[in-house]
């Protein structure tokens, strides 16, 4: 078909689903470059990452795919400035847009999540608090990062929920996390991610763990998301499915490295890595049980 193909995404072209009312489609909004965490314990350390890079194109949906342990959440933790406890970045480099985040504080970090890049992990009751009500969790996000007015937070926070897809914010405002089922909890927490504005998304695998009708409400509604706002998203999965439906392009990791990235169709059809194409076969089987399964 004549077009070129990099194997990093910086070079792909925005997806249609941003569509051309994004300004900048083709811009990288996010790269990291040979990015290397390590662990520390009382026994030494062991090196997580070994040099991961990617980039995602901006108002474009990222997949970054691998089995469980692979790096993943380390990456997506490292960028968001969120590592845990003894694991920090030996060395390389994040850049949101022009950005360096390698080096920055704690408080320099606080300041940017929210404004500059929303996140959505698996387990969203996780990522609410019990003890306050919907509207007033996603009122103190709004009071932590900007100045808004009691009434604006009101009406904004209402704004995102029904964004969200929730069709009576009044009353899920008013609603406790326990009183929310998982596709519900997860749409809050897509719209608590959202409301200060963010060009950018993490989600770390954010409908594992829901089942599959609300999975796919739950995709449907990002991906609808992300061309409307014109985010950018990455959109970490073990599920090539997934990606295959979902992404415009995608990187795969295996044991802490980036072993191959590319645009959807040419990494699944015409995959370069040995692993790429033994996760694929994985994974056609898996479609394979799966369709055995209705049938049977
Ligand atoms: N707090 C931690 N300290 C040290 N190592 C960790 C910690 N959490 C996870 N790991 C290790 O980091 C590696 C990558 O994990 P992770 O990024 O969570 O994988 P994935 O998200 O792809 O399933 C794994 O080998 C895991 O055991
Ligand atoms: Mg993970």
């Amino acid at each position: 078909m004549g077009i070129k193909f990099s194997t990093r995404t910086g070079s792909v072209a925005g997806s249609h689903r941003a569509g051309a009312s994004v300004a900048g489609v083709g811009d990288v909004a996010l790269e990291v470059s040979d990015l290397v965490v390590r662990a520390d314990n009382s026994r030494g350390f062991s090196e997580l990452l070994h040099g991961v890079s990617l980039q995602v194109a901006s108002g474009t949906m990222h997949g970054l795919v691998g089995e469980t342990g692979s790096g993943k959440s380390m990456t997506a933790a490292a960028v968001m400035g969120l590592l845990p406890k003894g694991v920090s970045v030996v060395s390389g480099s994040i850049k949101l847009r022009d950005r360096e985040l390698v080096g920055l504080g704690p408080k320099e970090l606080h300041d940017l999540r929210g404004p500059a890049f929303g996140m959505v992990f698996q387990n969203p009751r996780t990522a609410l608090h019990p003890m306050y009500n919907v509207g007033t969790q996603m009122s103190r996000v709004l009071e932590a990062h900007t100045g808004f007015s009691r009434r604006e937070r009101r009406a904004r926070i209402f704004e995102f929920l029904r964004m969200a897809g929730i069709a009576e914010p009044q009353r899920i405002a008013q609603a406790y996390p326990h009183e929310l089922s998982g596709g519900l909890a997860q749409r809050v927490v897509i719209a608590t991610s959202l409301i200060c504005d963010p060009t950018f998304l993490i989600a770390d695998e954010p409908t594992t763990g829901l089942d599959a009708t609300v999975q796919r409400q739950i995709l449907e509604l990002l991906a609808r998301l992300q061309g409307e706002l014109g985010l950018s998203v990455l959109m970490i999965t073990h599920d090539l499915s997934i990606v295959a439906q979902y992404c415009a392009s995608v990187s795969v990791m295996h044991v802490g490295d980036v072993v191959e990235s590319g645009k959807v169709r040419q990494v699944l059809h015409t995959p370069t890595a040995s692993y790429t194409q033994k996760l694929l076969r994985a994974s056609r089987l898996e479609f394979v049980t799966q369709r055995e399964r209705a049938t049977a």
